[in-house]
């Protein structure tokens, strides 16, 4: 009980009640049950249509089925370990002791398992099918890291949509995604699966994505049931080594990591799922703050969690469980509500029960909302998929979308003398580089069913892109291999061009899940490519996929222009080749800071500062002696073919009350924008603000606003930006949540990415 008491000690001088909160910190020391506080259901969400049918089903269900209700298993074993539970999961949807498969996919072969657990069933309650739809089905868009880059939410809300249509069509009801964990890790795999660094740009992207999965109706036969994950804080993970662990304060919890989740519940998210690391000690699996006391009673939440994979039994690792059945007992009490491949609950459950230390109101709370989904879904009155109407493929149409994506997530790093846009009518074009004709364009997570489908690689692009023009090609080199053999081939192909364009980039198994690297420099030999197609004399640009930010050394300024794609996805040879031609000006900007050495991470634009920022007249200042100050580029930074001018912020009121913010009343900032440049083009305005004191210390800036316009030649706008207390405030170390909107000055910054310079103040009275 130590825990408890210090933590009470702490409160105390803070003069903050934390009774209920205190107790559920006691629980591996208190007595091993619901008697410790945490096995009390969330108060009940208000009745919504189906409560009359899931209330009257739930009194008919047995323990059994209940307990079965609360399991899933998978088909495959392709995304985690332990390999597929498919005779399992046919033997416990006949025996209705089932709720849910993951890794399952196809009409057919999901209304083959759909009619055991209708038809043969007692109750004949149908299973949810769920699967990492992440960037598409059939039709793979951008990575979402590159989606965030497009600063365009109705990106994502597009691959969600065309997604949803594919994968329902398919017999699947449940995507797991949006992933909304917000890092400053680029060493972590994952950060391709999630939209970069920022809480507010990523919430605006959970929110979109959300919608379009769900839209306004679960029955519909291209939407399905979206998954915010992985709750939470999974990005801090130390040394951005995956699973690795989280220490992290109530605070930063909650401005840093919460705010996605929270929007994305706001959307109306209909389920979440629960990280594998821990936060400050407590596995999330296990963590009854995070999982009940936020999400479902302070924000009153009222679908279902589901475990993230084999997460509840991985308890017992990390030293928290003390045996299976304790996992189980942890998990359900916390507020799983649904376990994903391991089986702990369904197999330890009866005992847990008549031990007290699970209650059947907690059982009934979480099989009452899998149920509700269930029926939200219309799974009762439809369980099968339409055989005849399956999408088989990508469309033309669905093509179009997922090109059109592509080329709005790109960004122009630098471009020397303006050498992009090239020019269709230039006579000789070389594509070298190991990705020049490469299909790995997908990106991770794109799944093991996508293989069908050819994506367009850039040597296609080009030729199509430039019909008239002489284009050549050459690998040059492995994308990691050692071997330099292929150099001088490289060389005498783009010796022979008048331009040309060197496609380099690490691997789509080089991000995603358990894809750490140490270095995150560019793989095996492609730096001594560079530096070689640099030596023939031809001009040339570089084309970099990657599912993170890469550190980029001397080759950086040897090229004329540096174009990030990102993953792009199938259509991402047609999307390169329409930015490089100018069909499309980029209008992308960096979802994350490029660090210039891996040994600055972490770096991110919205630090706090020291009391020794960087001063290089000064030697006792915040730095390394080793490397020059600063990123290699700022979150934000995206250049594009024309230039625009941004005014600065122009505030509808100076001065504003804070108990006036507090009841809801909300302040306009305006910012214009004009095409300065010879060119039509897209410009992202994007409005910072640094609270400058504050009673815990605020970021140096960080976005509360942005808008991605398109303006023809000498055109300009005003976009609007409208903010309240939720923009203005900061969450404090309460763990109840208390918003501090606080007395003193705001200043804002207008401009086109993080270093934004144009300023005005706010008072807050
Ligand atoms: C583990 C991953 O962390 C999660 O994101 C994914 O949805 C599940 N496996 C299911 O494949």
């Amino acid at each position: 009980m130590t825990d408890v008491r210090r933590r009470t000690v702490l409160a105390a001088a803070g003069g903050t009640a934390i009774a209920g909160k205190a107790a559920t910190i006691a629980r591996a020391q208190g007595p091993p049950g619901p008697a410790d506080g945490t096995g009390k259901p969330p108060p009940p969400p208000p009745p919504g249509p189906h409560e009359a049918r899931v209330q009257a089903l739930l009194g008919r269900m047995t323990v059994e089925e209940k307990l079965g209700q609360l399991q899933q298993l998978a088909w495959t074993g392709d995304t985690g370990p332990g390999g597929g539970q498919t005779a399992q999961a046919e033997k416990a949807a006949r025996a209705g002791r089932l709720g849910s498969v993951l890794n399952i996919y196809g009409a057919k072969t999901t209304n083959t398992l759909q009619r055991m657990a209708v038809e043969k069933s007692r109750l004949g309650i149908p299973l949810i099918f769920g699967l990492d739809v992440i960037h598409g089905l059939w039709t793979t868009f951008p990575i979402p890291l590159a989606q965030a880059a497009s600063f365009d939410p109705a990106v994502a809300e597009r691959d969600a949509e065309v997604s949803a249509k594919e994968a329902r069509s398919n017999g699947v009801h449940w995507a797991f995604s949006p992933m909304m964990d917000v890092t400053h890790e680029p060493r972590w795999g994952r950060i391709a699966e999630g939209n970069g660094e920022d809480p507010y740009l990523t919430a605006v992207f959970a929110a979109a994505k959300t919608r379009g999965y769900q839209g306004d109706d679960l029955r519909a036969k291209d939407r399905v049931a979206a998954c915010a994950k992985h709750l939470v804080a999974y990005g801090g993970a130390e040394g951005g080594r995956d699973y690795n662990t989280v220490d992290v304060s109530e605070a930063r919890l909650r401005n840093l990591y919460l705010g996605p989740f929270r929007a994305a519940v706001d959307a109306g998210v209909a389920t979440v799922m629960a990280s594998f690391n821990t936060v400050s000690g407590v596995p999330a699996h296990g963590n009854r703050h995070v999982l009940t006391s936020i999400l479902k009673e302070e924000w009153s939440y009222d679908g279902f969690v589901v475990s993230d994979y084999n997460g509840v039994q991985e308890m017992t690792v990390h030293g928290y469980a003390a045996d299976r059945a304790d996992a189980g007992r942890l998990a359900l009490n916390a507020g799983v509500d649904m376990e994903m491949a391991s089986t702990t609950i369904a197999e330890y459950g009866k005992r847990l029960l008549r031990n007290g230390q699970i209650t059947t109101a907690r059982l009934d709370d979480a099989v009452a909302r899998i149920l509700r989904l269930k029926f939200r879904l219309g799974l009762f009155a439809h369980p099968y998929a339409d055989e005849d109407a399956a999408v088989t493929g990508p469309t033309k149409a669905t093509r179009a979308t997922a090109r059109e994506a592509a080329a709005r997530t790109m960004v122009l790093l630098t471009n020397e003398k303006s050498t992009l846009p090239l020019d269709t009518s230039t006579g000789a074009i070389a594509v070298v580089g190991p990705f020049g004709d490469s299909t790995d364009l997908r990106g991770s997570w794109a799944g093991p069913w996508v293989k069908a489908f050819r994506p367009v690689t850039v040597l296609d692009g080009v030729k199509h892109a430039a019909p008239r023009a002489h284009v050549t090609h050459a690998k040059g080199v492995d994308a990691a291999g050692k071997d330099t053999g292929g150099i001088r081939k490289a060389v005498a192909v783009a010796r022979a061009a008048d331009v040309a364009i060197v496609v380099v980039g690490e691997g789509s198994t080089l991000s995603g899940e358990a894809s750490v690297r140490s270095d995150i420099s560019l793989p095996g030999q492609q730096e001594k490519l560079i530096a070689a197609i640099a030596d023939s004399g031809t001009p040339f640009v570089v084309v970099l996929l990657s599912g993170r930010p890469l550190t980029m050394g001397g080759w950086l300024h040897s090229a004329a222009a540096v174009l990030e794609a990102w993953h792009p996805g199938i259509e991402g040879g047609n999307a390169i080749a329409d930015v490089l031609f100018g069909t499309v000006n980029p209008g992308g900007k960096l979802p994350v800071t490029f660090p210039r050495a891996v040994g600055q991470i972490p770096i991110y634009y919205n630090h706090e500062n020291t009391g020794r920022p960087y001063d290089p007249a000064n030697h006792y200042t915040s730095k390394y002696l080793d490397l020059a100050n600063g990123p290699q580029f700022p979150f934000g930074h995206g250049l594009s073919y024309t230039t625009f001018d941004i005014g600065a912020p122009r505030l509808s009121v100076s001065r504003i009350r804070a108990e006036a913010l507090r009841k809801g009343d909300t302040i306009e900032v305006a910012v214009s924008v004009r095409n300065t440049g010879r060119r039509a083009g897209d410009e992202v305005v994007q409005l910072y603000l640094r609270d400058p004191v504050a009673s815990i210390v605020q970021p140096v800036r960080r976005l509360c606003g942005f808008r991605r316009v398109g303006l023809g030649t000498g055109k300009s706008t005003t976009v609007r930006f409208r903010l309240g207390a939720e923009d203005l405030g900061f969450w404090t170390h309460d763990p109840d949540g208390e918003l501090l909107v606080q007395k003193g000055e705001i200043q804002f910054y207008a401009g086109n990415s993080s270093l934004a310079k144009a300023e005005r103040t706010l008072t807050i009275t």
